[in-house]
């Protein structure tokens, strides 16, 4: 997720505490520990982007989420493009192939992680992981990564196992 800090820098980090939390507004949150430079960031500008990787960038995605921006300049060291958002004070990264502009609206202080409820402004995707007929972002064309916590390791989407709101379907009868 991308941020800037006061002095106009940009900053990204490796997220995986997070996802959707409303449809009416649209909504998605990320929970950040008080500890990372990030957390400052969003603190003062009440913004953030999410910047969702494709397999490709594996090894940046694990460098921004062990590089603090309190000490280096995370875009520079990868060479990764910083783009100044239009509709939000923070900055995406160009080449990862959707983008998720949000506004703060909530911020829940639970322990550890503070959550931050971000207000979608807009959703950017590379044309090519269109899908075909849904014109939506499509999981096997951005080919996102998968964190899994237990094993400390990323993995990728898998094939389907068919389709939503309908493979159940048999089990709703009688
Ligand atoms: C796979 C992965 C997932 C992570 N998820 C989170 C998270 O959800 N929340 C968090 O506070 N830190 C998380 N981290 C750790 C931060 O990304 C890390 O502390 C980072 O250095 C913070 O950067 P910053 O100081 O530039 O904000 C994660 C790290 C990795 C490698």
């Amino acid at each position: 997720m991308g941020t800037y800090d006061n002095n106009g820098k940009p900053n990204v980090m490796t997220a995986a505490y997070g996802g959707i939390c409303c449809a009416k507004p649209p909504c998605i949150n990320v929970c950040l520990r008080k500890a990372t430079y990030s957390h400052g960031n969003i603190m003062e500008k009440k913004a953030y982007t999410v910047s969702i990787a494709s397999e490709k960038y594996v090894a940046e995605v694990d460098y921004f989420g062990m590089a603090s921006g309190r000490d280096v300049d995370k875009f520079e060291k990868t060479g990764l493009t910083p783009t100044r958002s239009e509709l939000v004070d923070a900055p995406y990264i160009e080449e990862f192939p959707v983008i998720v502009e949000c506004k703060v609206v909530e911020i829940f202080e639970l322990g550890m992680h503070t959550m931050f409820v971000g207000e979608v402004m807009d959703v950017k995707s590379d044309e090519d992981v269109l899908h075909e007929k849904t014109k939506m972002p499509a999981m096997e064309s951005i080919k996102p990564l998968i964190f899994d916590i237990g094993t400390r390791s990323y993995l990728g989407v898998g094939d389907s196992l068919g389709r939503a709101y309908n493979i159940g379907k048999s089990l709703m009868e009688g």
